[in-house]
């Protein structure tokens, strides 16, 4: 390996892959190199934007050739909008690619060994998302709504953003000259129900603060701006349907249960569930949407995971885990691996933390089943929905 390079310096790589999160990969003088907006095949002339130890991050200045499955980005922003990274790349590619970072990241990280096709669930490429935010700047003329713009806090003011569903993306366009001069907040939240109503936090005065709802399966679940909900309208069912599955039992815990999204479907399967969520207004929300669906066997705790985790019993029929960005934490692994539940569903939107997750829990649990969802288009995240089962020579 040669010298470090300093941050400024420019080289040349070729990219062979995208890895989990949307970034390509390459290497210079075997030095890794992390290059944003890239494309496996290119050859580009990149700056060194941050120079660690052991890897290197860079921004393209010049495609000296393009890899295959390059486009022109359809969203006229792309350029300077940090909202997505990978619009430069056929929809389809996209998708591709994800599969071989996921698979990647589990098998070399979490150390398990993937079946040869992945499920895979994508859905619209565009027009898809019910949930947003946005940042606003007070300026001369009126207020500017966009986005951060990608890697600073400068904003980026759109006048079009098509991966939102239509009624999000007017309501958005049409938000600057609602906001009340002087007392705009910062940032805003947005999130829209099945009516096209849309919702805001925090608070303004004049802008719509209720709840909205959308039905998903036999289930309307209401929820609010402030709170958790997943964003790809055209892919809620075939998620739950997934998530929950066709096994029945007696007993079920939802672990990170948002407003219920799992919880109900899967008291419809086991005689009893308990919900743990750690969010006041997302457990609030559960709470109306179990009761408003009728749902009596759902019993929904509110709290920090690690400090109510100690309730669930051993051997328990069903547990579903779905964790911010960060995974489990160890209180929570500690009890996976002690209680034992028989089956275990992981939906993680981090392929990294799920990997190492994988990784502690995989003695104890046998690999069932891996599905990607591919529930956020044009950008490098995506969900994956794990189907374990308690390993019998462990029990
Ligand atoms: C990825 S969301 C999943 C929500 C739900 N399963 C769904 O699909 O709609 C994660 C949820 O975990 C909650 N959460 C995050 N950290 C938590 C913790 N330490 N204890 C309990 N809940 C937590 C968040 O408030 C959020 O609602």
């Amino acid at each position: 390996m040669s010298d470090a390079l300093a941050v400024g310096a420019e080289i040349e790589v070729r990219v062979e892959k995208l890895v989990a999160g949307g970034d390509g990969f390459g290497r210079h003088d075997g030095q890794p190199v992390f290059i944003s907006r890239s494309a496996p095949g290119d050859l580009v002339r990149v700056r060194v934007s941050s120079a660690k130890r052991d890897y290197l991050r860079a921004e393209i200045v010049e495609i000296l050739e393009p890899g295959a499955g390059r486009r022109e980005p359809p969203c006229p922003h792309f350029a300077l909008c940090g909202g997505c990274d990978l619009q430069h790349l056929e929809d389809d590619l996209q998708v591709e690619l994800k599969v071989a970072a996921l698979r990647e990241t589990l098998e070399r990280l979490g150390g398990v060994k993937l079946p040869a096709n992945l499920e895979v669930h994508s859905g619209e490429p565009f027009g898809y998302r019910l949930r947003n935010r946005v940042r606003v700047e007070a300026r001369e003329d009126g207020h500017a709504v966009g986005y951060r713009a990608a890697g600073s806090w400068t904003l980026v003011p759109i006048t079009s953003c098509k991966v939102l569903v239509p009624e999000l993306e007017s309501f958005v366009l049409g938000l600057g000259p609602e906001l009340p001069i002087g007392r705009a907040p910062e940032r805003l939240d947005l999130a829209v129900g099945d009516d096209g109503a849309v919702t805001v936090s925090p608070v303004v005065e004049g802008l719509g603060q209720g709840e909205v709802s959308r039905r998903v399966g036999e289930f309307t679940y209401a929820f609010d701006a402030r709170c958790f909900f997943q964003g790809h309208a055209g892919l809620l069912d075939e998620l739950v349907e997934a998530v929950v599955g066709p096994e029945s039992g007696e007993q079920a815990w939802d672990l990170y249960a948002g407003v219920g999204l799992f919880s109900l479907p899967l008291a419809r399967r086991y005689a009893e569930v308990v919900a743990i969520e750690g969010d006041t207004v997302a457990a609030r929300y559960a709470r109306i949407n179990a009761r408003r669906n009728r749902v009596l066997n759902l019993e929904i705790g509110r709290g920090a995971l690690d400090s109510r985790i100690g309730e669930m019993p051993s051997g328990v029929d069903r547990v579903v885990v779905d964790p911010p960005r960060s995974g489990l934490t160890p209180a929570v692994l500690g009890a996976l691996l002690a209680r034992k539940p028989t089956r275990l569903t992981y939906v993680s939107c981090h392929a990294a933390a799920l990997a190492r997750d994988l990784r502690r829990l995989q003695p104890t649990y046998r690999l069932i089943n891996v599905g990607l969802f591919d529930l956020f288009p044009q950008t490098g995240h995506m969900e994956a929905v794990v189907q374990l089962e308690v390993d019998g020579d462990a029990s």
